[in-house]
C-alpha cells in the first residue's frame, strides 16, 4: 500500500502551474458519446479519474487515446450502452454517462455508483431530469435501466436544488433533444459554463451561460470540437493554501481568479497578502498574519465544499476560533479526527466544525478518506514538526496530478514509498 512521507516544509518559493479542471474534464469527455465526429480535449489532467472514463468509453466501443494532457475521442458508432459496476464503483461521475446515452442511443444501462466516504451521493436528481426528459427509468439489480424509445424531448425542468451533476446530465441529454429545454434553479459551477461553452462550439444552442437558468434548444446532431478546458480552481485553492501555510511566496500561473473569487477575499479579509493578475496570482505567505474566519460551504458562487478540507488544516494553526459549516455533504469532515492525531484542537458538531487554533502540529501516521481529505492532509504535513506518513493515498491520485512534484519543486520534501 503505497504512503506519502511529508516532511515539515521550509517557506515554499517558486511557481506553479495549475493543470486542467476534473470536474470540468470529465462531462466535456462524455459529451463526445454526443457528436459522431472527432472531439479534442486539451488541458486535461492525467487522473486515476480520467483514465476510468475513458474506459468507460472504450467498453461502448467508442475509440480514444491520452497523450500530453490531449484526448481525441471518436464516437462514431456507440456499439454498446452499459455502464458496468466494475468502473462506475471507482467513479461517481460515470453517471454523467447516462444523458448522452440515452440522447445517442435511446437506451442506457448505467450502474447505481453507490456512496462514497463524503455522503450516500443519491442520484433522485439526475433521473428526475432524465424522466422529464421523457424516459423510461427502473432499477433493476443495482443498475439503473433507462429507455426513451422516441428519443428524449424538451422539457421544463425545475431542480429543487443547485445539483451539479443533475445540471450535468440535464444539459448532456437536452443537447440533441427534440424540443427546447428550460432548466431552472441550475448549478453555476465554472464547470457547468465550461461543458456549457464545449456544447455550443459542437453546435448546441444553449443560453442562459453563467445563469441559474439555462435555455438549451434542442438541434438534431453535434459536430465533432476542438476545446481547451479550464484550469481546475480547486487545485489553485490548494496551492494558495501551501504558500499560506508554510509562510512561502508562490506565484500560481494558468488559473481565471474570479473562479475563486469568495475563497480569496475571504482570505484577504484573514490578512493573507494575496495579489491577483489576469490569469495568474502571487501568494506572500510570508507578509499574512491570519485572523481567524467562519466559513459555510454552498453552491457556486458560496464557498466551495471542495476546498472546504484544505481551509481547514489552514484555521487549525491560526489563533482564535474559527469554523466550517458544511451544508453540501453530510459526511465531509473525516480529516477532522486525522488533523487532530497532528495536534488540531478541532471539535465537530452536526454539520460545524470548530477549530481552535494551536501553536504547532506534530507529525504522526494520518489515513487518506476521500480526495479532498487526503490533500488536507500533505497541507498539514508541510507545518507539521517532523515526518506525517499519509496511508491511502489513492485518493489523493484521483484529484491531483503530480502534486509531489509540484510541491517538491518549491522546496518542500514530500517521498512517495
Ligand atoms: C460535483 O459532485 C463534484 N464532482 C464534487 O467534487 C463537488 O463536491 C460537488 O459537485 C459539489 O460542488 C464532479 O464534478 C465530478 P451535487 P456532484 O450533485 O455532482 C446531493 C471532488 O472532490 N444530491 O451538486 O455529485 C449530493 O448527495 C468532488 O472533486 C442528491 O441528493 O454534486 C450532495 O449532498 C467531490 N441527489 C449535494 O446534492 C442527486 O441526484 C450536492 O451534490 C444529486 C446530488
Amino acid at each position: 500500500m503505497k504512503k506519502l512521507v511529508v516532511k515539515k516544509s521550509s517557506p515554499l518559493y517558486g511557481t506553479i502551474t495549475t493543470s486542467g479542471s476534473k470536474n470540468s474534464a470529465l462531462p466535456i469527455i462524455a459529451s463526445a458519446l454526443l457528436s459522431g465526429e472527432e472531439c479534442v480535449f486539451k488541458n486535461i489532467p492525467n487522473l486515476e479519474d480520467i483514465q476510468t472514463m475513458l474506459k468507460l468509453l472504450k467498453s461502448f466501443g467508442v475509440k480514444n487515446n491520452f497523450k500530453n494532457s490531449e484526448i481525441k475521442v471518436n464516437a462514431s458508432n456507440v456499439n454498446y450502452y452499459r455502464a458496468d459496476y466494475e468502473l462506475v464503483r471507482k467513479m461517481r461521475a460515470s453517471i454523467l454517462v447516462l444523458g448522452p446515452l440515452l440522447a445517442r442511443k435511446r437506451r442506457a444501462v448505467v450502474s447505481l455508483p453507490g456512496g462514497c466516504a463524503i455522503g450516500t451521493r443519491p442520484i433522485d436528481l439526475h433521473l428526475f431530469g432524465m424522466r422529464k426528459l421523457g424516459a423510461d427509468i427502473y432499477i433493476n439489480n443495482g443498475y439503473v435501466v433507462a429507455e426513451a424509445k422516441h428519443g428524449l424531448v424538451g422539457n421544463l425542468i425545475k431542480l429543487p436544488f443547485k445539483s451539479v451533476g443533475a445540471t450535468e446530465n440535464i444539459l448532456l441529454g437536452s443537447a440533441i433533444a427534440k424540443g427546447t429545454t428550460l432548466i431552472k434553479n441550475a448549478a453555476k459551477e465554472p464547470e457547468i459554463e465550461d461543458l456549457c461553452n464545449c456544447l455550443n462550439k459542437m453546435g448546441s444552442k444553449i443560453s442562459g451561460i453563467g445563469t441559474s437558468e439555462l435555455k438549451i434548444e434542442g438541434v438534431k446532431n453535434l459536430s465533432g470540437v476542438q476545446y481547451s478546458i479550464i484550469p481546475d480552481r480547486i487545485v489553485a485553492g490548494t496551492l494558495i493554501i501551501a504558500a499560506l501555510i508554510t509562510r512561502g511566496i508562490l506565484k500560481i500561473t494558468k488559473i481565471y481568479p474570479n473562479h475563486l473569487d469568495l475563497p480569496i477575499r475571504i482570505l484577504k479579509k484573514m490578512g493573507a497578502d494575496i495579489s491577483i493578475a489576469k490569469n495568474h496570482i502571487v501568494v506572500n505567505g510570508k507578509n499574512s498574519q491570519l485572523k481567524s474566519v467562519d466559513i459555510v460551504t454552498e453552491p457556486y458562487p458560496g464557498f466551495p465544499t471542495d476546498l472546504q478540507a484544505q481551509f481547514m488544516s489552514l484555521l487549525a494553526i491560526v489563533k482564535g476560533n474559527s469554523s466550517v459549516q458544511e451544508k453540501i455533504f453530510e459526511n465531509r469532515f473525516m480529516h477532522v479526527g486525522e488533523l487532530n492525531r497532528l495536534g488540531a484542537n478541532i471539535k465537530v458538531n452536526k454539520d460545524r466544525a470548530l477549530i481552535n487554533g494551536v501553536d504547532k502540529l506534530k507529525g504522526a501516521e494520518v489515513m487518506a478518506s476521500d480526495l479532498r481529505a487526503s490533500v488536507s492532509l500533505v497541507l498539514a504535513g508541510l507545518m507539521a514538526q517532523g515526518e506525517t506518513h499519509i496511508n491511502r493515498i489513492y485518493h489523493l491520485d484521483r484529484g491531483y496530478e503530480n502534486i509531489e512534484k509540484k510541491l517538491n519543486s518549491c522546496g518542500a520534501k514530500i517521498k512517495r514509498i
